[in-house]
């Protein structure tokens, strides 16, 4: 047998792409017209501007993963403010954390804070039947207690649901736009199917049932128990909105409210369907979610399963990656593989996707803000479908620091307030210290910690009241912050403290 070479044009053998390891896409399908995809950063092999566009792709589902630090919520915020410059896409975020509050309110957002005044009814039919919703309500019980495994409870409190939207005139088959029952009307009907049952047993398993649905109505715990202050209809059509859970008391609350929003928002938008012409109307962020992207019959994992059925983008982001469930790896349209440090997280991900020791390699070597990408392409392609992704081009996204007082509230420009920090006498390395204090903490931190700071660096008090004198706070807001300070250092409580003294000691160090 003999190796017969082959006449072969360059064109065809660079069409083959065997010199670049491993091959990106072709470059149409990474580069788009910037009025039809949102630009990230270029591609590490060949350098070709990378625009993401949700038409390429087998659905718009979008899932990041990396440790802390490695630039997530930054991708995540300069995506959503491209995309909303694109294809004018509104955004909801649910910021199990708070660290989004800033940026949206810089952005000329809205913050929805839940735990300060906003409520959600988990009896509101958002535009379905009752029927339906007995069944979402159960089902997030499900998952967030064990009221699964007790499924004479379970029918108990679908008894009792089912009752309390009687007793408001619905009709359960039907939508109707008028007050719902509330969870108080819940338990009064669980008290009094109580009272029906003949056997003692089954009594405590109705009281057991009453047992887990008090602690939401308990005064100060009452988030889901009041007619609803949110209304859905409206937060999703009005460009970027975070609903903040981070003052929720537990992580059972911040996924019940998560959970729920999901499930509302899969119904309104069920009805609008999918088709690429309509554009996308909109992002649901769910950043560190990580209760409810695990569970098998969390609404998260049917959204990304069900693909494009929705008129609506999930995008899951966590620092853990097997907080994820596996189906959603395995069918979003796009994953973004940030830096990752465990080899538990990496081998979780890497089943998930089978990719080369290649892709490995450049996994175990990713910065901050650089991803590794894999791209879910709707049509069938013979490329490989995961890019390297230089760190995100990202616009800085905020340049404000917020310092916050009691009932208060201060913003700095960024580069100016380094230069105030650096004209009062901070060394470099200081102005660092101080920034990057801004910036583990959403840019925002409290007024006393920059003053503790201040005082560490060898600064007295008068210097430092002089200073914020400068800054711009007031001689109204000084007093008090001061001689609450003090109180602190000397343990005393507020009262106690008749007269302040402001006095330099000697400077510790520069
Ligand atoms: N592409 C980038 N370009 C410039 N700065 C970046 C980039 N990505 C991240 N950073 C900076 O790195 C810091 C951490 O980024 P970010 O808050 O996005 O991390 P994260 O992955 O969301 O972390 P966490 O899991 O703790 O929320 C921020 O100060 C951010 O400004
Ligand atoms: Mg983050």
């Amino acid at each position: 047998m003999y190796l017969k070479p082959n006449k072969i044009l360059s064109s065809k053998l660079s069409r083959r792409r065997l010199w670049v390891h491993p091959p990106e896409p072709p470059k149409e399908f990474l580069l788009s017209d910037p009025t039809k995809g949102v630009y990230l950063s270029k591609t590490k092999l060949l350098n070709v501007p990378f625009f993401w566009d949700f038409r390429m792709l087998i659905n718009p589902h979008i899932s990041v993963v990396g440790v802390t630090g490695a630039g997530k919520s930054y991708m995540v915020k300069t995506f959503l403010t491209r995309a909303n410059l694109t294809w004018g896409t509104n955004a909801l975020i649910i910021d199990w954390v708070g660290e989004y509050n800033s940026w949206v309110e810089q952005t000329g957002g809205e913050v929805l804070r839940f735990g300060q005044g906003s409520y959600l009814n988990l009896l509101d039919l958002a535009g379905m039947k009752p029927i339906q919703r007995i069944k979402q309500i159960v089902s997030a019980l499900d998952i967030l207690t064990d009221i699964g495994k007790y499924s004479i409870q379970k029918r108990f409190l679908e008894q009792a649901l089912t009752e309390a939207y009687k007793k408001k005139k619905f009709i359960l088959t039907k939508f109707e736009n008028k007050n719902p029952p509330v969870l108080e009307d819940v338990i009064k009907e669980l008290e009094k199917i109580k009272k029906t049952q003949k056997t003692e047993k089954k009594k405590d398993e109705v009281q057991e049932c009453i047992h887990r649905l008090k602690p939401y109505v308990m005064k100060g715990n009452d988030y889901f128990a009041h007619q609803s202050t949110v209304n859905l209809d409206t937060i999703i059509k009005k460009g970027l909105v975070n609903i903040d859970l981070h003052e929720l008391p537990s992580e059972e609350m911040r996924s019940l409210a998560g959970l729920t929003i999901l499930q509302m928002l899969k119904e309104k938008m069920r009805f609008e369907g999918w088709s690429p012409d309509k554009g996308l109307k909109l992002f649901i962020v769910a950043d560190e979610a990580w209760k409810i992207a695990k569970d098998d019959r969390s609404d998260l994992i049917t959204i990304v399963r069900e693909g494009r059925k929705y008129q609506f983008g999930l995008i899951v982001a966590s620092q853990n990656p097997t907080d994820i469930h596996k189906d959603i790896f395995s069918n979003v349209g796009t994953l973004f593989i940030m830096r990752l440090m465990f080899k538990d997280f990496k081998d979780h991900v890497r089943s998930s996707l089978n990719y080369s020791d290649f892709v490995a390699s450049q996994i175990d070597k990713l910065g901050v803000g650089e991803a590794v990408v894999y791209l879910g392409y709707a049509q069938k392609t013979d490329f490989s479908n995961i890019i390297l992704l230089d760190k995100i081009d990202g616009e800085e996204p905020l340049s404000y620091y917020k310092l916050k007082g009691d009932g208060m509230e201060i913003n700095f420009e960024k580069e100016k307030f380094k230069r105030q920090l650096k004209e009062f006498g901070l060394n470099t390395k200081q102005v660092q210290d101080v920034c990057s204090t801004f910036e583990e903490h959403d840019n925002t931190i409290h007024i006393i910690q920059l003053i503790n700071k201040l005082e560490r660096y060898g600064f007295g008090p008068s210097t430092i009241i002089t200073f914020m004198r400068e800054m711009g706070l007031k001689e109204g807001e000084l007093i008090p912050l001061f001689s609450k300070l003090q109180r602190e250092k000397m343990g005393i409580d507020g009262d106690k403290l008749v007269r302040l003294v402001v006095e330099d000691e000697e400077i510790k160090e520069n």
